[in-house]
């Protein structure tokens, strides 16, 4: 017999990952995941899961089957739940006002009132998915629309784990944070998710504060993250004029206890489902209270982004002697980061892209996410190859474009990656990932994001 049961509404990168390590820790909580996705959930009861985090396919297999299931009936879970966490998607809204950077709140609409139709009995509502501020108050509004007095009190709990470290995040979180009402119903539903987390988080670890300003918080969390990679890559771009070196400076000034020296890598800019969207979201915010200066500061974190991302497409075609037409590039890395298939946001979209419109020839290599990089660039079908070995995606090509930090790109032999391909060779390293010296010494012209070029031409 199970004292509560925990439901998660969404099995996708936070909903399945999160609800493992609940389940690893709280064995006298039946946790149920259940998704509209019957691919997903078949998935997570195979065993080859629908994601790929290091270290998860353990924890699943551990708890699956004992007290973690996976299902695809939304509907009868929702009655049986005590607390159901929602972590369904909330994408920037395409469509009708807001447009282009408003949350896109009908998957969360959909389930809260999907929450009321199939509850006969009060339940505790927990915003998991990343939410706009004062949705809680919007989705209370829809779930205390029914007539039989049933009582739903919505909690923010706000998700902090990021993609390729979910496990080791979950396991140990800088902080778990969650809002709730300051009403007796509130404080009792917060008392309750304190609970959960109190099974193997520090009691100092865990925040507790108003709905709003938890709410909030994850908005700016993010916010402040993506500003400090956006702020690192302007200075790269200064760097590259002066010949002083974003490693040294990014070093110099992370040393500063009060500045850190964590989100200070130079690359070729952020990717990812959230920080873009999530900063747009704010912007759409501040708009919405007539703060529009406040939405101007934050949309310039987005656009050095893109700004990056351009810069570093001019770098490869303007070293490459303007031209890459017909020419055979080897793109290492697809995914939005290492660890990770999610090719969501991913800066190597735009730079394969880019390079497919000046009709280069693309072998692309990624240890996780060929599958995605198939799908993305599905109008290129043709133009481009998928390869599981990076030698032989080098093989005859006359540059090589790293756009992830997969670790395992450094441990390759780049002497022989260096006599199969065609001369001069290049590296354009986006991600200051590899041992430049030793690749100008095999011969390779290297350009590279913020530090001088090793160049032989
Ligand atoms: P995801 O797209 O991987 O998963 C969302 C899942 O919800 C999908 O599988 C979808 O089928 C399911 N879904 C949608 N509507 C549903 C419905 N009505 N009923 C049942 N299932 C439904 O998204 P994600 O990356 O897990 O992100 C979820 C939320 O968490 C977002 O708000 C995101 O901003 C936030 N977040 C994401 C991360 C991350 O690293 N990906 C980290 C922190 C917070
Ligand atoms: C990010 C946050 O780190 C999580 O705390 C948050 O929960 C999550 O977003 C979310 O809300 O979805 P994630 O996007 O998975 O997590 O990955 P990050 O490690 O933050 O990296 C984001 C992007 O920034 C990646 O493309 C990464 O390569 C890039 N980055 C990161 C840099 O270019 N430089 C850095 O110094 C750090």
């Amino acid at each position: 017999m199970f004292r509560k049961n925990i439901l998660c509404i969404g099995a996708g990168y936070v909903g399945g990952p999160t609800m493992a390590v609940i389940a690893r820790h709280c064995p006298e909580y039946r946790v149920v995941v259940v998704d509209i996705s019957h691919e997903r959930i078949a998935q997570w009861n195979s065993g080859d899961l629908p994601i790929y985090e290091p270290g998860l396919a353990e924890i699943v297999s551990e708890v699956i089957g004992k007290n973690l299931f996976f299902s695809t009936d939304v509907d009868s879970h929702i009655e049986k739940a005590d607390i159901i966490f929602v972590s369904v998607n909330t994408p920037t809204k395409t469509f009708g006002l807001g447009a282009g950077k408003a949350a896109d709140l009908q998957f969360w609409e959909k389930t809260a009132r999907q929450i009321l139709k199939s509850s006969s009995t009060g339940k505790i509502v927990v915003e998991k998915s990343t939410l706009p501020v004062r949705t809680a108050a919007a989705i209370g509004r829809i779930l205390d629309s029914n007539d039989q007095g049933v009582h739903f009190e919505v909690v923010s709990n706000p998700e902090f784990l990021a993609e390729g470290s979910a496990v080791r995040d979950l396991e140990n979180p800088d902080r778990v944070l969650i809002g709730a009402r300051q009403t007796e119903s509130g404080q009792a539903a917060l008392r309750e998710i304190v609970e959960i987390y109190r099974h193997w988080v520090p009691e100092e670890k865990i925040v507790t504060s108003n709905v709003w300003s938890s709410e909030l918080s994850k908005l700016v969390a993010n916010a402040f993250l993506a500003q400090r990679v956006s702020s690192i890559n302007t200075i790269s771009a200064l760097c590259e004029k002066t010949n002083a070196d974003i490693e040294e400076v990014a070093r110099a000034v992370g040393m500063d206890s009060r500045i850190g020296s964590k989100f200070l890598k130079a690359g070729v800019g952020f990717g990812g489902s959230c920080f873009k969207k999530d900063i747009l979201n704010l912007t759409y915010i501040a708009e919405n209270y007539g703060l529009f200066e406040v939405a101007r500061y934050w949309e310039q974190v987005v656009q050095i982004n893109s700004y990056q991302q351009r810069r570093f497409v001019n770098l490869i075609i303007n070293n490459m002697f303007n031209t890459v037409a017909g020419k055979k590039i080897a793109v290492f890395g697809f995914s939005f980061k290492a660890d990770t298939g999610d090719i969501r946001e991913s800066p190597a979209i735009c730079v394969c892209q880019a390079l497919l419109e000046e009709r280069a020839v693309l072998a692309i290599h990624d240890p996780k996410a060929l599958e995605g990089a198939n799908q993305e660039l599905a109008d290129y079908t043709g133009q481009f190859t998928l390869e599981s070995d990076p030698y032989h995606a080098a093989l005859g090509a006359h540059a090589i474009v790293v756009a992830t930090d997969w670790a395992e790109f450094t441990t390759l032999d780049y002497e022989r990656i260096y006599e199969s391909m065609e001369k001069p060779a290049f590296v354009f390293d986006g991600r200051n990932l590899l041992d430049h010296q030793k690749l100008y010494e095999f011969g390779f012209s290297v350009h590279r994001i913020g530090r001088p070029s090793l160049s032989r031409i």
